[in-house]
């Protein structure tokens, strides 16, 4: 197993397209042996032609038709479930990048765990259901778990040589997403609207995620495990410039940033060749160009999955299952036009008041629980 020998899983997305960049600019030094993607078979094509995979894992809808376009090719076409497995349990394989979207990237993130592999998380989804189990698991078998997420790869280079046990408290930060200054109810903004980030291009799901603050809920309860800290430690904080990326305060005081432009190429990148850092060409920050940066409170009450996230972050158990299942459930309602923005988080919390709690669930009882709500609002 070498750590240079990678599988990109979710290369046809935001995240996967920029780690795809961040490799080529770090020029040979990484051996790409697997890259998958789901629906966008043609996105899927051209990188493997470009970046030359050993493999390619696709969806099992798109597995006879790639197989015949590729068939003059070198590269092995696989799919599903299984071709997920190969790629994230093959022995040669030393980092699995997980970039896909939704509940759907857990079982991946378990796989590549198992092994012992280290896993650059972008896949939030995977620790705000399973958290626990993820942690024990890593501890069990080696394996590492290296954020992705802007907020906390910023947390972990402020944590760079600090002993874990002299955290007092993290600051997390939030742009606010499109609504930050949006005055009246959120009921009837359009999918335009909410999809429109002031800072970041990313991927719809996330998007959307950002536009209700679920997405900041999700990082609190990464952060939780990742950091292994209490929710009640955890203070988010607006910060529109998007500039500092978030802060740990210690027990002297002493509070420590981690500041850049907003790219994800940075923190992608940071994971890849953690702990080292390598040279890249992007454009750097000018203080004195911005002047001033600003920070701010939640609007608890406008965005209240903020609450509902920490809800879920201090229960534990299945109920932030629920939170992550209902939610992506709900948003893709909402993007085919189903439902109105606001009974994304209105449902998240109706269903939530609706659950009897599991607490320390196993991975079964977590993949049966999200499966049973996928059929229940099919
Ligand atoms: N984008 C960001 O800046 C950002 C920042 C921090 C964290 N993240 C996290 O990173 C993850 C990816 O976000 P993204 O913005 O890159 O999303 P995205 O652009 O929508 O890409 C998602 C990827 O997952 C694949 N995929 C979708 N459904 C799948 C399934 N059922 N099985 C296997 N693969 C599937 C997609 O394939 P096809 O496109 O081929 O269908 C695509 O490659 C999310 O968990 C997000 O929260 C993203």
């Amino acid at each position: 197993m070498t750590e240079n020998c990678i599988s990109i899983l979710g290369s046809t997305g935001s995240i996967g397209v920029n780690t795809l960049k961040v490799t080529e600019k770090l020029k040979g030094q990484f051996k790409i042996k697997y890259i998958s993607g789901y629906n966008n078979y043609k996105l899927l094509i051209e990188q493997a032609e470009k970046f030359k995979p050993e493999f390619i894992v696709t969806s099992d809808d798109h597995y006879t038709k790639i197989r015949d376009i590729l068939k003059r090719a070198s590269v092995k076409v696989i799919a599903g479930s299984e071709g997920l497995k190969q790629s994230c349990q093959d022995a040669e394989v030393g980092t699995v990048v997980n970039a896909i979207v939704g509940s759907f990237g857990l079982k991946p993130t378990v796989y590549a765990l198992e092994k012992g592999k280290k896993v650059c998380l972008a896949n939030k989804e995977s620790l705000v259901m399973a958290g626990s189990y993820i942690k024990k698991l890593s501890k069990k078998t080696g394996a590492s778990i290296i954020p992705i997420d802007s907020e906390h790869s910023a947390m972990l280079q402020a944590l760079n040589g600090e002993e874990r046990s002299s955290l007092e408290k993290i600051i997390l930060t939030a742009s606010g997403g499109p609504f930050r200054k949006k005055s009246g109810s959120l009921e009837n903004v359009s999918i335009e609207e909410a999809l429109n980030h002031p800072k970041w291009s990313m991927g719809k799901k996330i998007s959307i995620d950002s536009a209700t603050l679920m997405n900041k809920g999700f990082e609190l309860i990464e952060a939780v495990h990742l950091f292994d800290i209490s929710p009640a430690k955890i203070e988010v904080v607006i910060h529109p410039e998007s500039i500092v990326h978030s802060l740990m305060q210690f027990i002297d005081g002493s509070v420590i940033a981690q500041l850049g432009l907003p790219d994800m190429m940075l923190p992608i990148q940071y994971a890849l060749t953690y702990p080292k850092r390598s040279k890249l060409k992007l454009p750097r920050l000018d203080l004195s160009e911005l002047g001033k940066l600003t920070f701010h409170k939640p609007d608890r009450k406008k965005f209240p999955a903020l609450d509902l996230a920490c809800r879920a972050a201090e229960e534990k158990g299945t109920l932030p299952v629920v939170l992550n299942t209902v939610n992506e459930i709900m948003v893709y309602k909402f993007l085919a036009g189903r439902i109105k923005f606001t009974d994304i988080v209105n449902n998240v919390g109706k269903e939530m008041d609706a659950h009897t709690n599991i607490k320390n669930p196993t991975i079964e009882n977590i993949c049966e629980l999200s499966d049973e709500l996928w059929k229940k609002f099919k």
